[in-house]
């Protein structure tokens, strides 16, 4: 069971992702038009835009149950297989991360997602044979932040590839309003306008944000989140006017101040900010680049003039 009020359920009350939820309501209503189980779905693109939610959307609207894993957690083929055996006719089987699963737990799921079975070695050496187990009907609902990291193997074996895009300010907006529904709290429209802003086009972040805020409105205020009040915790909470962090300034910072601006690589940048090359790459510079901070080049990552304009460093100083 997935936690968390605030995620949806239904297809019907998620917000955003029109070509993700358009395609998939198709491909669940013939699935279940044929009795049959929904193919495998890989979703892809940065954290918190809601590849977990969708989900178990997917499990509830097959009416289904849904078993969630990742890709770490599985750490020995018997483990997968056991996972696998486990599963109730179309079931959908969710691996987080999916791109973090070790070779021989991969090759696991190669003839169990395309024939749903698995071989299993029985005895070694020379008396070794292996004896195949017939699977359920299942659904792979894989994540990744990037499908370029996935085997080719794995990704061909997914029958839907859906990317996840960054939602616009009025999507968050409204699953802002949601959200403070479904909490209880109080919040006007230029309240839930200004956190949409500076939720870097993510529901989780701006879920998060949301309760954060609620906090100070509760006990600087009256309890309702209007814009001063969003402003007011937002800049407290060191969230800029874009939704950049510490992080992300601090990123274009060493970019201008350490390298003029770039070209520089990514692993270079990230030694010199003292941070994880995965984490920039998945998390700061897809948005940083949807914005128009950075540009990728052959040669590395540059800033762009919005960048310097947005820091208030002058080009011409450098
Ligand atoms: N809560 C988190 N993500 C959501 C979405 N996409 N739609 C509605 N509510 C959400």
């Amino acid at each position: 069971k997935i936690e968390s009020h605030l995620r949806p359920t239904l297809l019907k009350d998620y917000i955003g992702q029109e070509k993700a939820k358009e395609t998939l309501k198709i491909y669940i209503e013939a699935a279940k038009a044929r009795g049959e189980s929904l193919d495998h779905v890989l979703f892809y693109g940065p954290p918190g835009l809601g590849k977990t939610t969708l989900a178990g959307i997917i499990a509830n609207e097959m009416e289904v149950n849904v078993k969630i894993t990742s890709g770490p957690a599985i750490e020995k083929p018997g483990e997968m297989a056991a996972i696998l055996n486990n599963l109730q006719e179309g079931d959908v089987l969710f691996v987080d991360e999916i791109h973090r699963l070790n070779r021989q737990v991969e090759e696991v799921l190669y003839p169990a997602m395309e024939d749903y079975v698995i071989d299993i070695m029985i005895g070694k050496g020379a008396g070794a044979r292996s004896i195949r187990l017939d699977l359920p009907h299942f659904t792979l609902v894989g994540a990744t932040t990037r499908a370029g990291m996935l085997t080719a193997p794995l990704r061909d074996r997914f029958g839907v590839v859906q990317r996840l895009e960054f939602y616009t300010e009025e999507e968050l907006r409204t699953i802002i309003m949601r959200s403070a529904d479904v909490l209880g709290v109080e919040i006007d429209a230029k309240g839930a306008l200004e956190l949409a802003k500076r939720s870097r086009g993510t529901p989780r972040l701006a879920n998060r944000l949301l309760k954060r805020v609620r906090d100070f409105a509760q006990v600087k205020y009256d309890g309702r989140i209007t814009e001063e009040v969003a402003n007011y915790a937002l800049d407290l909470l060191d969230v800029d006017r874009y939704g950049l962090d510490h992080v992300d300034r601090n990123l274009l910072l060493a970019m201008i101040e350490k390298f003029q601006g770039g070209p520089v690589g990514l692993e270079t940048l990230a030694a010199s900010i003292g941070e994880d090359s995965g984490t920039i790459e998945d998390v700061c510079e897809p948005y940083l680049l949807k914005n128009g901070f950075i540009q990728r080049t052959p040669r590395g990552r540059i800033v762009t003039d919005k960048a310097y304009a947005h820091l208030g460093i002058s080009y011409k100083n450098q």
